[in-house]
């Protein structure tokens, strides 16, 4: 279930922007946002390396890692989202497709970043993405993940008026579940959860192992 607002914020960009905006206030403003993923992966990887923006929107995420020189790849399914990011950031190579099922070959990247986009997906769906991660990563390759979480108590309310105007039922059944314990079943290692913003955001980094183990 989702209230009207959610399909107009993603139809008129300046609705989408200004919510962003506002959200973003309690981790330090919306260019603080869009940096989470490379703040905290810039210095494990190769510089210049390829990386994968899953779900990229209109590339805002990827921006800080266009400018700081890696050769940035955004998937998204929206074109209209796509075409704005070619406009937004020409140097982005953009690839239209499902994050559930990639059309990109195994091993390609060194990291992969989702920014605010998990929540998107159904429990089942989530679980698809996360190992198509893993299969996109090189061996020590870095997952980066900034999504909701549950707030502590001064957020609490702010959280849930938001997920209830904006977001749909799969943003409640992320905040119930364990992302951390979720990544290592799959495969993943040097999990890491860090909470931001009152505990109203999480950001995970998590490793694909080094060994040439099959993937579970
Ligand atoms: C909340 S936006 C986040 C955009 C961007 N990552 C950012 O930080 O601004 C979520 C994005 O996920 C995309 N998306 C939703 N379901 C998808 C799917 N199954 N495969 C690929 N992209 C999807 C939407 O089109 C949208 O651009």
């Amino acid at each position: 279930m989702t209230s009207f607002l959610r399909p107009l914020a993603y139809r008129y960009r300046w609705i989408y922007d200004t919510v962003t905006a506002i959200s973003s206030l309690s981790v330090g403003g919306v260019e603080r946002l869009r940096n989470l993923g490379l703040e905290a992966l810039q210095s494990r990887i190769e510089p210049g390396g390829p990386v994968l923006d899953l779900c990229c929107g209109s590339g805002e995420a990827a921006a800080p890692w266009l400018a700081a020189g890696f050769s940035v790849t955004g998937l998204d399914i929206s074109p209209l989202a796509l075409a704005l990011a070619a406009r937004r950031h020409p140097s982005l190579k953009r690839v239209e497709g499902l994050a559930e099922e990639p059309p990109l070959p195994d091993q390609s990247f060194l990291a992969v970043q989702m920014s605010v986009a998990l929540h998107e997906f159904p429990r089942h769906e989530r679980e698809l993405v996360l190992r198509q991660s893993l299969r996109l990563l090189k061996p020590g390759g870095w997952l980066v993940l900034v999504d909701l979480h549950p707030a502590g108590p001064w957020l609490r309310l702010p959280q849930q008026l938001f997920c209830a105007l904006f977001e749909t039922d799969t943003a409640t059944s992320m905040l119930e579940d364990d992302l951390p314990a979720q990544l290592q079943r799959l495969g993943f290692t040097a999990v890491n959860q860090e909470l931001l913003a009152g505990q109203a955001l999480q950001r995970i980094t998590a490793a694909r192992p080094t060994t040439d183990a099959p993937l579970p």
